[in-house]
């Protein structure tokens, strides 16, 4: 296999693991974020040091954070409950609804 085709099927595996993803719906994000509200805060950003902002973060990354927790290879006591019982379509809205507030308080 030369350079070329290589790098030319590196590019499609990463398409269809974009295609992959499950599409976030935001309102829908919103709607199951009032739980979050209590240490995250109304609009992603928290009051106490230990929790953390996520207005504005990356989407992937919440996304994945969140799968992590729930399936246990992040593990945190108060941060892991909250995500044990999460669809992958509940975590594709929350991740969709929290990259798009403002980082900003
Ligand atoms: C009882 C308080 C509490 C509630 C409620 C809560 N979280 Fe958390 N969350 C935490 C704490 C504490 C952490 C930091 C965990 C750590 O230190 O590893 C965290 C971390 C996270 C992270 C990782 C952030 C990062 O930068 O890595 C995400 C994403 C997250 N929470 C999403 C949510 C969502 C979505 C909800 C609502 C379904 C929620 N949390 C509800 C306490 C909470």
């Amino acid at each position: 296999m030369n350079w070329f085709s290589r790098s030319a099927l590196a590019c499609l595996t990463a398409t269809f693991a974009t295609v992959a993803l499950a599409a976030g719906d935001p309102a829908a994000g919103k709607a199951k974020a009032a739980v979050c509200a209590a240490c995250h805060g109304a609009n992603g950003i928290s009051a106490a040091p230990i929790w953390p902002n996520l207005a504005g973060q990356k989407e992937e990354y919440l996304a994945k954070q969140l799968k992590a927790f729930r399936d246990g290879t992040r593990s945190e006591p108060s941060m892991s409950p909250m995500a044990a019982n999460l669809s992958d379509q509940d975590i594709a809205d929350l991740a969709a609804y929290f990259s798009s507030l403002s980082p900003c308080p």
